[in-house]
């Protein structure tokens, strides 16, 4: 493990590690980011007291296929984080790779990749969990673990309760594949069956969240019933402006 002490983003550590040959399961971590990166160029707050992770992975499995890791790590965060909270707060996984407490994003996943074939690749699976602070200009409703009440967010036993349960659900997915992974995942997820808005980089789509694709894709149902996979976007609930 390389645990740091203040860096830009564990992310790219976690990168040059992968290229300089480092194994499968290889953490970096640290106490401050200080360009921390979130998905679709977004800045990631993070300042101490929070978890910042990227751990090195080495998946025999195609590019494409190694995408599927980032809901393995929601899941697994999902049922992790509960130990640290009051009972009661709901926990939730939000398409494609947000956890939530009480409709709030917590954590987030960012999953990147170095080559396209996959032989000999790698992906870095990068986390952040906010236990002691949130951001409050964030471009949708945030929190930490602290406000939610936890008695002892500490990043180091979120780290390790994470850890844990990442493990887990790498281990199915490499013996099973993705179905019990997304089982597991729509298990958490809000927002099935309902009315959702996608805003991709050049159009907004409403239509209805139908289900998880046996990929990880996002299938919307259309008005019509026209159904159109969806990889990449924001998703807000209900219709039009508004959600979480
Ligand atoms: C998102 O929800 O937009 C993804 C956030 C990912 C943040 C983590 S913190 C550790 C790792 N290093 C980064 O720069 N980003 C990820």
């Amino acid at each position: 493990m390389h645990a740091f002490d203040t860096v830009g983003s564990t992310n790219d550590e976690a990168k040059s590690l992968a290229r300089a040959g480092a194994p499968h399961g290889t953490l970096v971590t640290a106490r401050i980011q200080e360009s921390g990166r979130g998905r679709r160029g977004r800045s990631w707050s993070s300042p101490e007291g929070n978890l910042f992770l990227s751990a090195v992975l080495r998946p025999e499995a195609p590019a494409a296929r190694a995408a599927q890791l980032s809901f393995a790590a929601a899941v697994a965060l999902a049922e992790c984080l509960g130990a640290f909270l009051p009972v009661g707060i709901t926990i939730a996984a939000k398409w494609p790779n947000d956890v939530l407490l009480e409709g709030a994003k917590v954590a987030g996943i960012l999953l990147e990749a170095e080559s396209g074939d996959g032989q000999g690749g790698w992906v870095v699976l990068g986390v952040g969990v906010n236990c002691r602070h949130h951001p409050e200009d964030a471009p949708y409703p945030a929190t930490s673990l602290a406000a939610h009440g936890a008695v002892s967010p500490v990043p180091g036993l979120v780290l390790r309760a994470f850890v844990d349960r990442l493990d887990h659900w790498i281990v199915r997915w490499t013996r099973e594949g993705f179905e019990p992974v997304r089982r597991a995942w729509l298990g958490w997820a809000v927002g099935i069956g309902g009315p959702v808005t996608v805003r991709l980089d050049r159009e907004t789509l409403e239509g209805r969240f139908a289900d998880l694709d046996t990929d990880g894709a996002l299938l919307l149902e259309l008005p019509g019933g026209v159904r159109r996979r969806i990889h990449a976007g924001d998703v807000h609930f209900g219709t039009g402006v508004g959600g979480s």
